[in-house]
């Protein structure tokens, strides 16, 4: 059994708690025959609120020398950008040296909200997040709170566990009612819960999905017990791998990186 740091960053912490990752180095015995395996839509949805992450320019890096940036919109559909002057390798680098954008900070970077695909005159990536809701049809955020183990909002004050109380007060102007709170607009102007990077709403599904991924499939990499299972010691060289290491062998000029590829170089 591999030892627990005292000092787990908490999203490692919260992810051990909730039977997502295991710390162990034999199998782990969660397959669930009860469980239809899948996607709810509500994680693939949800998941795009992350563009609040999303800085508007990207930075260029080479060897821990900063080469200029690119703004992010500019790249895509237009993936030629990559093969010309080393660029890819550069934004490579800059992946994991530049900062995410101000957490939390309720405003997106002007280019993902004024013109995120180019082709078009003018688009904005929240509005879009906010339409792929409707078009799932998800039902209001009320019903998420109940499903999430909260008290489902009556008046607009009982929002105020999860939302603040000046976002509220804008909600309340835009909605009729507290019921017609759609998710994906709640998720935008939720409050982080604490140790985390995200609100209770996004984290409630998004840990629904992630057990799921492992429960309800039979096969699933650190699952034991049938013939085409992976051996213990080959089980343990892949849980050896990180993102570091999958940057280092695919990355194209990667010579230096930080062993927790998430977290950000030091000193911050
Ligand atoms: C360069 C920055 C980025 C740009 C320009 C961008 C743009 C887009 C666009 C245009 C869409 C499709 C919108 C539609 O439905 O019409 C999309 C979808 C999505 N984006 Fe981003 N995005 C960026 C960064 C990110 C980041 C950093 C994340 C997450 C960490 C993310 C997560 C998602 C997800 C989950 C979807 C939905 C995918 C699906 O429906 O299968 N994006 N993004």
């Amino acid at each position: 059994m591999r030892t627990l740091s005292k000092n787990l960053p908490s999203g490692r912490k919260n992810a051990l708690e909730k039977g997502i990752i295991y710390q162990t180095d034999g199998y782990v015995s969660d397959f669930d025959p009860h469980q239809e395996p899948g996607v709810i839509r509500e994680y693939v949805v949800g998941t795009r609120w992350f563009h609040t992450y999303q800085p508007g320019p990207l930075d260029m890096y080479s060897k821990g020398e900063y080469q200029g940036s690119i703004s992010s919109p500019l790249l895509t559909l237009r993936t030629g950008y990559l093969a010309n002057n080393n660029s890819e390798a550069q934004l490579t680098e800059g992946c994991y040296i530049q900062p995410a954008d101000k957490l939390p900070g309720y405003v997106l970077a002007p280019d993902m909200v004024e013109r995120v695909v180019p082709l078009h005159v003018a688009s904005d990536i929240t509005a879009i997040d906010f339409m792929r809701g409707r078009d799932a049809g998800f039902p209001p955020y009320n019903d998420y709170r109940k499903f999430c183990g909260m008290k489902p909002a009556k008046k607009w004050e009982d929002l105020y566990d999860t939302i603040d109380k000046d976002k509220v007060e804008i909600l309340s102007r835009i909605y009729d009612e507290v019921d017609d709170l759609e998710l994906m607009v709640a998720i935008y102007v939720e409050r982080f819960i604490p140790g985390a990077f995200l609100g209770p709403t996004l984290y409630c599904i998004m840990v629904h999905n992630l057990l799921l991924w492992r429960q309800s499939d039979k096969f699933f990499f650190e699952h034991g017990g049938f013939p085409a299972a992976l051996t213990i010691p080959q089980l343990n060289e892949i849980r050896q791998t990180s993102i570091a290491r999958v940057l280092c062998d695919s990355g194209d000029d990667v010579k230096y990186i930080q062993p927790a590829a998430f977290f950000r170089q030091g000193p911050w």
